[in-house]
């Protein structure tokens, strides 16, 4: 066949296409393409929504969205919301009369430390009374608490960003890593002899390191261009803080009957876009795992040590890729410190951003933050270097005990629950007899500070050195708690169980973000 013979087909087909053509309106030739390619895209839009949120929320985005177009339905949910709202914010609003809102015209001068002690006075008792919160002993005048005061105030003034300057916080910081990666398995061979990271200024950044290191590694590794990860329900929220900020795509799945995470329902998620993900899985697929030792990463360790049945966690586990771990938690270091550790330098370099093309110098930096606070690096090393591995053996030894004593009690009141099987320092409790949310206001109308946890609705304690000594208390709190709450069911004044509730059980969960962030916004 020739050029001809192409060229005469091809014109047979054309004469007989616009024979057939005719009989059509040139109108409707025109339009209904457009309609078809319009009708085409807002099906692939529904498409997209569906995949995103899910059929069930998606169809309920659709029916609230459109109920609140017919005329006072907005304003009515708009002015129940302010209730709500005002009601969380309780009495905040009147408590900043009296705040400076200006220089004052004179300073101060040392006077200021006087005010600053007034104000001090003014905070709750937090000692022994908080989950989490505060992890060191004793009280803030004395012992690894001054300590860890002379530290920081020494290099208050430092900055690593001038390495040039400051060779001391330097230093420090590189050991801090070094030594928790010692902790995390770096010494075993299993862990490939290569782990590296850097510090942070908490849990979050590391974890929001982590996930954008293993976003771009992934990219560059697996040409991966819509990131999406996978997480059990119970992960944290900075999480979703990293998704948010970094465009990836969060499956939450459910967790097992044991609150363990289910592999089944993660391999089930698993796609060529997964670049985050469990330790076996993660390396057949060949894709990111982060373990988020944030609370564990200086508990874990000595309770293996310690001889608690502790299952793998660290870099010994082929597949974990990336690690975050809080020095300013079970550390025992100022607040503003964590480690984010990586398998190797291949994947940490994803984390630095190098800048060549403004004016300034050529410009590195290895985390979020540009300038750093030397004072804090100073503080996390001289926690560690001040405890060694016998102190947080002693201390873990010490918050274990309370932890088992705290469930073991908790188990002996008939009213209440463990959730799932406490490894390490948390208790989660919840009851199917009374209402465990109002239980929680009367323990805080006794002074206690616990944590309210949904799916299913509990309370938690993260159990610190503080609550060595108030295991008794404590119990004995939760158990007239209890009583309490049976003897007498139902919200008390200024308790949050009604709050919680509703907001559990409002099937609308946007219309729950928009109430936290109505609470932010109102509160300054
Ligand atoms: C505390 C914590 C975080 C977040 O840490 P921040 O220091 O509050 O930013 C993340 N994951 C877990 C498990 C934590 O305990
Ligand atoms: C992070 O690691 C890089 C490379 O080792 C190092 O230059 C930098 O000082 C480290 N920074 C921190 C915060 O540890």
């Amino acid at each position: 066949m020739d050029f001809d013979e192409i060229f005469s087909s091809l014109n047979q087909f054309r004469v007989s296409a616009n024979s057939f053509l005719s009989r059509f309106e040139p109108v409707a030739l025109v339009f209904i393409p457009i309609f078809t390619l319009l009708f085409a895209r807002i099906v692939q839009s529904i498409f997209h929504v569906v995949f995103q949120k899910g059929l069930k929320s998606a169809i309920l985005e659709f029916i609230m969205t459109s109920v609140k177009l017919v005329p006072g339905v907005k304003n009515y949910i708009d002015s129940e919301k302010q209730k709500v709202v005002d009601k969380l914010q309780g009495s905040g609003k009147s408590k900043r009369d009296g705040w400076s809102t200006e220089l004052p015209m004179a300073g101060l001068g040392v006077e200021v430390i006087n005010k600053m002690k007034d104000e001090k006075q003014k905070d709750v008792a937090w000692q022994g009374k908080c989950s989490g919160t505060v992890y060191i002993a004793g009280n803030e005048q004395e012992g690894h608490f001054s300590l860890i005061n002379e530290a920081c105030s020494m290099f208050a003034h430092t900055n690593p960003l001038h390495l040039d300057v400051f060779q001391s916080v330097v230093r420090f910081e590189a050991e801090v890593v070094t030594m928790t990666a010692a902790l995390l398995g770096s010494k075993e061979k299993a862990s490939g002899g290569q782990i590296c990271g850097n510090m942070t200024s908490g849990g979050t950044e590391s974890i929001l390191l982590a996930v954008k290191t293993s976003r771009d590694y992934m990219k560059v590794k697996k040409g991966i261009t819509s990131p999406e990860m996978i997480i059990p329900v119970s992960a944290h929220s900075a999480y979703d803080k990293a998704a948010q900020y970094f465009k990836i795509k969060l499956w939450r799945v459910p967790v097992g009957p044991d609150f363990r995470a289910d592999v089944k329902a993660i391999k089930r998620h698993i796609n060529r876009n997964t670049i985050l993900e469990l330790g076996e899985l993660a390396s057949t697929y060949g894709i990111c795992l982060h373990v988020d030792l944030c609370l564990g990463g200086f508990v874990l360790p000595f309770a293996r040590k310690l001889g608690y049945p502790i299952p793998p966690f660290d870099f010994s586990v082929r597949g974990v890729t990336s690690i975050s771990v809080d020095v300013h938690k079970y550390g025992l270091a100022p607040k503003g410190t964590s480690v984010v550790l990586y398998r190797d330098h291949d994947i940490r370099k994803h984390q630095f951003v190098a800048v060549t093309e403004w004016t300034g110098e050529l410009y590195v930096s290895p985390t979020i933050a540009g300038s750093r606070p030397g004072g804090l690096i100073a503080g996390a090393w001289a926690a560690m270097m001040s405890l060694g591995l016998e102190g947080y053996l002693e201390n873990t030894r010490k918050i274990m005990e309370a932890s088992k004593r705290i469930e073991k009690g908790v188990r002996q009141i008939p009213e209440l629950f463990i959730i799932g099987r406490p490894d390490m320092t948390i208790v989660a409790f919840g009851s199917d007899v009374v209402d465990i949310f109002e239980v929680n206001d009367i323990m805080s109308s006794k002074g206690w500070h616990l944590n309210a946890l949904q799916r299913p609705n509990s309370i938690h304690i993260c159990v610190t050195l503080q609550h060595v000594t108030v295991t008794e208390d404590f119990l004995k709190d939760l158990s007239d708690s209890v009583k309490t709450v049976k003897a007498n069911p139902g919200p008390i004044n200024g308790g949050l169980a009604p709050i919680y509730g509703a907001a559990g059980k409002m099937p609308d969960r946007a219309m729950v973000q928009d109430l936290l962030v109505d609470f932010m916004d109102s509160s300054c």
